[in-house]
């Protein structure tokens, strides 16, 4: 304790000036802190503060209204929404396992090509799904209900539950001001808009990463200090030589866009999953994109992004940058599962083959080369990204 603290002391001495602020050590530090350049803590900054404000989304016009949460949470686990009447979104997107299913490939009516993503902090989008063919919330929680893959119950089939189901009805006109009318792809794309209030509620709790990171801006050393050492060897790399914060970016730790990082897109003998390029042609063929009638956003604003999006070449084989919070406790890891766990991640990143990398231009991914060590360390820190989340009350009633 001692020599390491002596270690910390001098550490400061011959780095005092670059330091983030080398005050005088007032109390014992619970062990030696980094001596973080002013640089690496503007980097770290960006990765909170945590957790964000809640989301408004203008195309829907029940976001974040407490009834159509309350709504949307009954219709999730409603496995009515299904033809065959057994599944659920909650099948799938399973709360006690981190809104996943902890399969490499998702189990509908078949087993899919992908993995079921989790839902946590999926409000924020801005694209959804590995290949982004949704850009709303709502928009890809109809893609489940209408594939016969997975729940395959038809708009007519979602409109009369709604309609005749006493409950829902009323919970309904609660959440919309109006009792569900006749028009039944209205009442599919209002249940869908339910169901995204609901899931942007699905927001990760503070971790010990976010208590380092505000600490760190604060200049509170002694707090900072009890951030695992690992962990912060593992944050230098994440922003610094291995540079994973040029995809992980922000308070989520994903730019909310797509990347190659040479997992392979191959399904099964010759036939490919294209990612970003095929998620771009479905949606713009989309009645359901924020183009199309049933946005409630009257200024067009929220569609801009869909409308200038271009289809590149280089988006073949690119997946949707996943954000980091809370993964640890999921796995398989990637679009497809391939990864079983996070030290599987990390090795992948280190001896990745530059062949494998499809994308044209530059390439932002490169084998590593980290020693035992340092993988150890950035798994640490990912781990850090990761809290212990109360179990959720049970669902209240939906029209007492
Ligand atoms: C059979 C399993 C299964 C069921 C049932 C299911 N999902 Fe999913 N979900 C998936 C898979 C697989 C993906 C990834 C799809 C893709 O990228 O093509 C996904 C993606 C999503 C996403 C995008 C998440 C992101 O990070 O972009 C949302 C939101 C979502 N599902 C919500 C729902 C809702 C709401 C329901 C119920 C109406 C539902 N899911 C039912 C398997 C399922
Ligand atoms: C070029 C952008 C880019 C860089 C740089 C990058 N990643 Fe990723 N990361 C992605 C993409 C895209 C995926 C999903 C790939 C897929 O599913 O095919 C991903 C997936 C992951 C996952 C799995 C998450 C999940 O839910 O499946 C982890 C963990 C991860 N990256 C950590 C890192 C670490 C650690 C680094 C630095 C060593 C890093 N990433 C660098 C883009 C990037």
């Amino acid at each position: 304790m001692i020599r390491r603290l002596l270690a910390w002391v001098l550490a400061v001495a011959a780095t005092a000036g670059a330091g983030v602020s080398a005050q005088p050590l007032a109390q014992p530090l619970a062990q030696p802190l980094l001596d973080w350049t002013e640089e690496e803590v503007t980097l770290i900054a960006r990765h909170g503060p945590w957790p964000l404000p809640p989301v408004r989304d203008p195309s829907n016009r029940v976001s974040a209204s407490p009834a159509a949460v309350r709504l949307g949470e009954h219709l999730f686990y409603d496995t009515r929404l299904s033809g065959t009447g057994q599944t659920s979104c909650a099948t799938c997107h399973r709360p006690d396992r981190n809104w996943s299913d902890g399969l490499a490939r998702a189990q509908g009516t078949v087993e899919l090509d992908r993995r079921t993503p989790s839902l946590w902090n999926v409000g924020y989008g801005p694209w959804f799904g590995w290949d982004g063919a949704g850009d709303s919330l709502w928009a890809q929680s109809i893609r489940p209900i209408l594939d016969p893959r997975e729940m395959g119950a038809g708009t007519g089939r979602v409109a009369a539950l709604l309609r005749e189901d006493a409950t829902l009805a009323c919970g309904y006109e609660k959440a919309f001001g109006d009792r569900p009318g006749r028009d039944d792809e209205r009442l599919l794309v209002d249940a869908a808009k339910a169901l995204a209030a609901f899931q942007a509620t699905l927001v990760t709790p503070r971790t010990p990463f976010d208590v380092f990171r505000d600490a760190l801006v604060n200049g509170d050393r002694v707090a900072a200090a009890r951030y695992p050492l690992a962990a912060q060897r593992g944050l230098r790399l994440f922003v610094g030589a291995a540079s994973c914060n040029a995809c992980h970016f922000g308070p989520r730790f994903t730019n909310g866009e797509f990347g190659d990082v040479g997992i392979p897109f191959f399904v099964r003998p010759g036939e490919v999953d294209s990612g970003r390029l095929g998620g771009l042609a479905r949606l713009a063929g989309s009645p359901f994109n924020l183009l199309g009638s049933h946005s409630d956003d009257t200024t067009g604003e929220a569609g801009r992004r869909t409308r200038h999006v271009q289809r590149l070449h280089s988006n073949f084989g690119e997946f949707r940058v996943p954000g980091l919070r809370q993964t640890a406790r999921g796995g398989p890891y990637m679009h497809n599962g391939s990864l079983a766990s996070l030290d599987d991640v990390v090795r992948h990143y280190s001896e990745v083959s530059p062949d494998r990398l499809h994308s044209d231009g530059v390439p932002l991914v490169r084998p590593l080369g980290l020693s035992a060590e340092e993988q150890g360390d950035l798994v640490a820190f990912l781990r850090s990204l990761d809290a212990e989340v109360p179990p959720r009350p049970p669902v209240p009633p939906l029209c007492p």
